[in-house]
């Protein structure tokens, strides 16, 4: 006999009524699984409302309905508590949510309120917890800037919405109520339920095959047993299947984006086995990756088990793949070691890069790896001519309300210095070092103290010798001290001698088409960037860089014609910034345009009134950031 009403009925209930049959994982309680909160100054994290050492969140239980009409995911949250004997309330982030209602584990509502809004952090949801060290809190959010809810016609397909994700550093409070601050791992589990034909996946490990309610949408299952930060939770939705790629490692994307997709990333199964080499197991089980939408804000971002990559550093050839090197690298400095505070950011990236770096060495070789590296020596040097060598922003610790100088410093001096580390003690010591740092504060938070001090400790060994490699002047003050490491001259030697060609003779690189990216790189970055149209349209005739499917080399070719206001450029930056929403492409390119005055002011505002309301909330905010500036 067939019972499809009763049983539709009852799973219908069960969605709506919250919580209360979820799951739990068996590890997800395990007291070992508890991570420590740091109680020092230089991890009190001023981004958060949370007074963890009063009370805190252990374990999130998410219960969410993905409404694509409304542009809004609704249900409850299901916190597990800690608390200090006495303590009476617990406070969590909250940015534009809904509260509907809040009680204990047993159902009973608890007295809650919801605190003065400030624009950055949002507002503290205080709630008074008497005994109860569960709560449930009903919510909806409906205009998170997390949350990127794109219409069909943003997708490859066309067919169907897609909805993703992106937590760091402070906006998963605008789509999750808990305590957003990287010191405060938590584990979680989540039921997601979704209208078909959509997938759903997570950063956490899926739980079966999804459950079909048998009204048009499916339930989809996730857990994450180990203690993560709270930026890592994060969400995809959408039309999409998997290619497998070796045991543990796979990648989601739009049918139509798959096949290129899987070719691209082919070699990250082999990238897991270099880096597990290099730093020790991996620890997170699988490694899958989606290929996002292009509106994606970033070029990628580090969800464990579930990487977010945008589709923009396919270029056919894998040579923008050092993306998927560093996203997965992460999986060690970032997810297992995490920034106690967004102040240590170098902690996260910086490291990461020097880890990227190694395993692209391993994967492509050392011509490769080295190019790279000049690259981003220069990107450096760059940024500290144009803000200087004593501003604030250039050292790798910023002290709360410091404004970093941004990625080149966080990023690419964070990685020179370990880069110095490894030149004055060589790789098997440095190596071996990384890795114990790895190993002792797994899956905990970490400090530029702390790693000032375990650096002093176990690699330098005293004191004077610290004070030899300028170790602390490394960590706390701007510029670049005197013993960098610097990138192999020889790296661009070729690239730099057709650069001054082409500068003195104006002859056009032969070898154009057989140089890696890097190398293109390097010559669009490295030509005098003072050009007449007549010089832009011969450049751009003889090397094909209008027409390239290589977005990073696109990308600088538009800067270098827009700013030199070469009229053929507009409407190719146009179609760029209508179908690219990466951050790091639209702002430079609207930054470029807005530096040419009145002629780039009047292309910007009107492409970006276009474009707009097709960004994440991230690009958005940035571009807007420009506009604003008169
Ligand atoms: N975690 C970052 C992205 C991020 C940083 C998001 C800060 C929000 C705040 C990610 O790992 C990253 O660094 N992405 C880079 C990749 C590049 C350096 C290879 C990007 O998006 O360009
Ligand atoms: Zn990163």
């Amino acid at each position: 006999m067939r019972r499809l009403l009763p049983l539709a009925s009852i799973l219908l209930a069960t969605s709506a009524c919250t919580t209360t049959d979820v799951a739990v994982a068996p590890d997800a309680r395990d007291p070992v699984m508890i991570a420590p909160i740091l109680t020092s100054a230089d991890a009190l994290d001023t981004s958060t409302y949370a007074q963890p050492q009063v009370a805190r969140v252990t374990h999130v239980a998410l219960d969410l309905d993905l409404d694509f009409e409304r542009k809004r995911v609704a249900g409850s949250a299901l916190l597990d508590v800690q608390a200090a004997p006495g303590a009476d309330e617990i406070v969590l982030d909250t940015k534009k949510l809904t509260v509907i209602a809040v009680s204990d584990g047993a159902g009973t509502p608890l007295v809650w309120n919801m605190g003065q809004t400030d624009g950055e952090r949002g507002a503290p949801l205080t709630i008074a917890i008497g005994d109860a060290r569960r709560i449930s809190i009903t919510y909806a959010a409906s205009d998170a800037d997390a949350l990127q809810w794109l219409s069909p016609e943003q997708t490859a397909g066309g067919k169907h919405p897609f909805l993703f994700s992106q937590g760091q550093a402070i906006l998963n409070r605008t789509w999750i109520p808990t305590q957003d601050s990287p010191g405060i791992r938590q584990t979680w589990e989540a039921r997601i339920t979704a209208p078909k034909p959509l997938d759903v996946v997570m950063s956490g490990i899926a739980q079966a095959e999804p459950e079909d309610l048998g009204d048009g949408r499916r339930a989809f299952r996730f857990v994450m047993d180990k203690p993560v930060a709270p930026y890592l939770i994060a969400i995809a939705a959408g039309d999409i299947d998997f290619a497998a790629i070796g045991p543990r490692t796979g990648v989601w994307a739009e049918p139509a984006t798959l096949e290129r997709a899987r070719y691209e990333v082919a070699d990250t199964e082999a990238m897991v086995e270099a880096a597990e080499r290099l730093y020790g197991p991996y620890r997170w089980g699988r490694y899958d990756m989606i290929v996002l939408p292009p509106a994606f804000p970033y070029g990628g971002m580090e969800n464990p088990v579930m990487t977010f990559l945008t589709p923009t550093f396919i270029a056919g050839d894998r040579s923008l793949t050092g993306l998927v090197a560093h996203e997965l690298a992460h999986s060690w400095s970032g997810n297992l070691v995490t920034n106690a505070v967004w102040g240590d950011g170098w902690l996260n990236e910086g490291v990461t890069s020097y880890f990227e770096n190694r395993i692209v060495e391993e994967i492509y070789g050392e011509k490769r790896a080295k190019q790279e590296v000049a690259l981003d020596y220069m990107a450096i040097i760059e940024t500290l001519e144009e803000v200087g060598y004593e501003a604030p922003g250039t050292a790798l610790h910023q002290p709360d309300g410091t404004d970093s100088a941004g990625s080149a410093i966080v990023y690419n001096k964070g990685a020179a210095f370990l880069r110095t580390l490894e030149r004055e003690y060589g790789r098997e010591r440095f190596d071996a070092w990384l890795r114990q740092w790895f190993d002792r504060h797994a899956f905990q938070p970490a400090t530029s103290l702390m790693i000032y001090e375990d650096l002093k400790t176990n690699l330098a060994g005293s004191e004077a010798e610290a004070e030899r490699i300028k170790l602390r002047d490394w960590i706390y003050a701007p510029g670049l001290p005197s013993n960098v490491a610097k990138p192999d001259p020889v790296a661009f030697a070729e690239i730099d001698a057709a650069s001054a060609d082409y500068a003195g003779a104006g002859s056009i690189p032969g070898g154009w088409r057989d140089w890696t990216s890097a190398e293109r790189q390097r010559f669009l970055q490295t030509l005098p960037q003072a050009r007449t149209a007549a010089e832009l349209a011969r450049l751009d005739e003889a090397l094909g860089l209008s027409t390239t499917g290589n977005n990073e080399e696109l990308f600088l070719w538009l800067e270098l014609a827009l700013a030199n206001r070469y009229a053929p450029a507009v409407s190719q930056a146009e179609a760029f910034l209508a179908r690219v929403g990466r951050a790091k492409f639209v702002r430079p390119l609207f930054q470029t345009l807005w530096d040419q005055g009145d002629w780039g002011r009047e292309i910007a505002r009107r492409i970006y009134g276009e474009t707009r309301s097709s960004y994440h909330a991230v690009t958005r905010s940035g571009v807007d950031r420009i506009m604003a500036k008169d």
